[in-house]
Order: C-alpha cells, then structure tokens, then sequence
C-alpha cells in the first residue's frame, strides 16, 4: 500500500557491485524478436513478464471503488512555486485526456479501468482536478504524523474561507508536503501513502493520499532515477523531464497512489496477500518496473527526449516518468509504452 522507496532494488545493485556480479534480475521479459539467451533460461518459464509471478493473487474483496467521475482535491501543505504546481496539475489532467501523443498516460490508467466492483462497474475513466487548498503556512507544522495529516485534511474540509467539498464517494483528497516537511517514515519506508480519514477525527470517511517532496530529505531514495543514493559509487542519475527532480519524482508517487485509491479506497477492494493490515495493491506489484524487461533493480526499457530527458509517457504539453501498474487480465505489470504493444 505505501509506496515503498527503491532501497530493496538499490541494496540489490549495492551488493552486486560488491559482489562484481550483474544485479539479480527477478522478473523478466526478453525483448520482442530477439531469441532467449541464458538470462531467459534462467528467469524463463512462468516469470517471463514484469512482475510476473505464480504467488501473485490480487483479489476482490466486495468493497467499493471509485466508478464515479474522480475528483482530485489538491492541498498543498508549506512553501509551493506555481512551476512546481504547473507540473502535478498537468499530470492530473493528463490521466483522462483524449489527445496525448501515445505512450500516453490515459493509455496507462485505462489498465486500471479494467477492474470492476461487485456490480460489473469499471474505475471511472474520468479524472478530474478539483479544487485546491493552500497551506502555506505549515498548519500542523514541519513534522507530520499519519494522524496530524487527517487534521490537515480537516482543516482544508472546514476552513472558514473556500473549504474544499466533501466528496467521499469520488473524492481524492491529496496532500502534497512541500521539500522542508517531514512525514512518519518518510523516506525510510515509504515515499507516499493513501487511506481514508476517521470520522471521530474529521467528521467523515474520505478516502486520501500523502506524498511529499523528497528533494531535500531524500531525492535518490524517493526521487530515483532522477538521483541516487550516495553510497553507491558510479550509478549516474538521469535527466528528470519537467526540469525538477523533487516534482517529477513525485509523479510516479502520484500515479501510484491515485491508481491504488481509485481500486481500494476503503481498504477492502483489490489488494493481494493475506493481511488487510499489509495489503498488497495494483501499483506495489509494480513497483520500480517502467518499462519492458523491468524488474529486479532494471527500471525497464524508458524513453529519451532530444532534449536528454528521461520518461517513458505522454501527458498534455510535457512527458512524465510513471511506474506501470498489475494488468490483472494478462496477470503481469503493464504500461502504455510497452515495447511489444
Ligand atoms: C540476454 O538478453 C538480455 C536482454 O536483451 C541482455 O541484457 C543480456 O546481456 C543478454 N545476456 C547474454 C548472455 O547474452
Ligand atoms: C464526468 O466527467 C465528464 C468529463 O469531464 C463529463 O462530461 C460528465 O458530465 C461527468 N459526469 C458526471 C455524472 O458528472
Ligand atoms: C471494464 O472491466 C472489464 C473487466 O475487467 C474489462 O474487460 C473492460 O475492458 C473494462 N472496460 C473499460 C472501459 O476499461
């Protein structure tokens, strides 16, 4: 459920540097037309695909989703620049746009249309940006806890001046955390999280997310591959598409948290695994995997711009860098710039 930085892929390549062997590659898919070598005999067989696995049983569990028009509720909590905005509002918008140049992505969320609720509904192919919220002047502070994020929900839902609409049926509440904030478990476990508020606490059940800004505290954890850890020698960050590390990091948060919403809102929909309490959803099954032969500590096969950009969709007027999320049809990862599409 949250989503968890890249230090299990990355610890991968540390001990393979360590080790001078080729990172283990876990899951993976051979290039189209090219004929199997050694690696595919190797991870061949039934984990073939990105992510691909006999153990994986994503299920339904009778909850709700959202099938109706989504409605993004941006708040963002401190100090924000209107370029930093541009980028998240334009990817929001982009989840729905009709006109983006393929891979686009609206081609990556219509795998997360597939799935359905107890009636045959699909997740809504609406997106839509809501209103929005400012925090500027950090309400709860520069330290956050998951239950000070439910206040600041709560205050944003009941401010005396344009609180934001209570929508728990299609709502998504977002709270974007500024880069000098700090969140519980930031940047060791997780990079963003969602769940849904308390009623004892805000007055209602409304489903949100959490991601944060790493540039500060933690870029080559939660903004990688636009930067990487310190303590592996020779691995090269890569150029980030919108111009700012910490925001375009953000995205691939973003998109993960809003694909995992919209199928388990309530935290009883679709999620793999045994635990409620560990649920294993859509995009964690993913995560890391951009592109085709991801997997393991690979990020799969992305795009460069002419510009020595790095991303692997289209969105309206920019190219952001999105992890793909579990096809539960072909039951493997899936993205809209896979190579055999
Ligand atoms: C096998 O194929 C993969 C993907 O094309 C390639 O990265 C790897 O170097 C190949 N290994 C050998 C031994 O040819
Ligand atoms: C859902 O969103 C679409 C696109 O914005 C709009 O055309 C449609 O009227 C909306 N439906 C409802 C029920 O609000
Ligand atoms: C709705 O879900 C079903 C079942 O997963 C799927 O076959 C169908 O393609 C989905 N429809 C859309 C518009 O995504």
């Amino acid at each position: 459920m949250p989503s968890p930085p890249l230090t299990v892929f990355l610890t991968v390549i540390f001990l393979s540097l360590l080790a001078g062997a080729v990172p283990a590659v876990q899951c993976w898919r051979p290039w189209p037309n090219q004929k199997p070598n050694s690696t595919d005999l190797i991870f061949g067989g039934s984990k073939k695909y990105e992510g691909s696995s006999e153990f994986v049983n994503l299920r339904y569990h009778m909850g709700p989703v959202l099938t109706a028009n989504i409605t993004v509720y941006p708040i963002w909590y401190g100090v924000w620049q209107n370029s930093q905005k541009r980028i998240i509002r334009e990817f929001i918008n982009s989840i729905s746009a009709v006109d983006s140049k393929p891979p686009s992505v609206s081609g990556w969320w219509k795998t997360v249309q597939q799935y359905t609720d107890q009636t045959g509904a699909n997740i809504s192919r609406h997106v839509i940006l809501g209103e929005e919220k400012n925090d500027r002047f950090y309400s709860h502070g520069k330290s956050l806890t998951r239950l000070s994020i439910q206040s600041v929900i709560k205050s944003s839902v009941t401010a005396r001046t344009k609180p934001l609409p209570i929508n728990p049926k299609s709502g998504v509440y977002l709270l974007l955390t500024s880069q000098d904030v700090y969140v519980q478990d930031f940047c060791n476990n997780v990079c963003g999280f969602h769940y849904f508020t308390f009623p004892s606490i805000v007055g209602y059940t409304l489903p949100y997310a959490w991601v944060g800004n790493s540039a500060k505290l933690c870029p080559g954890v939660c903004a990688y591959p636009f930067a990487v850890p310190a303590y592996i020698p020779g691995l090269k960050p890569v150029q980030p598409p919108n111009g700012d590390i910490g925001v375009d990091g953000m995205i691939s948060v973003i998109g993960h948290e809003i694909a995992e919403l919209s199928t388990n809102p309530l935290v009883n929909a679709w999620y793999a695994g045994q635990d409620p309490v560990f649920p294993v959803e859509i995009a964690d099954l993913c995560e890391g995997i951009y592109g085709t032969g991801g997997g393991g500590s690979y990020t799969g096969q992305m795009l460069n711009g002419a510009d020595g950009a790095t991303y692997n969709m289209n969105g309206i007027r920019r190219r952001f860098l999105l992890q793909w999320v579990w096809n539960n049809q072909l039951n493997y990862c899936t993205g809209p710039n896979a190579l055999d599409h």
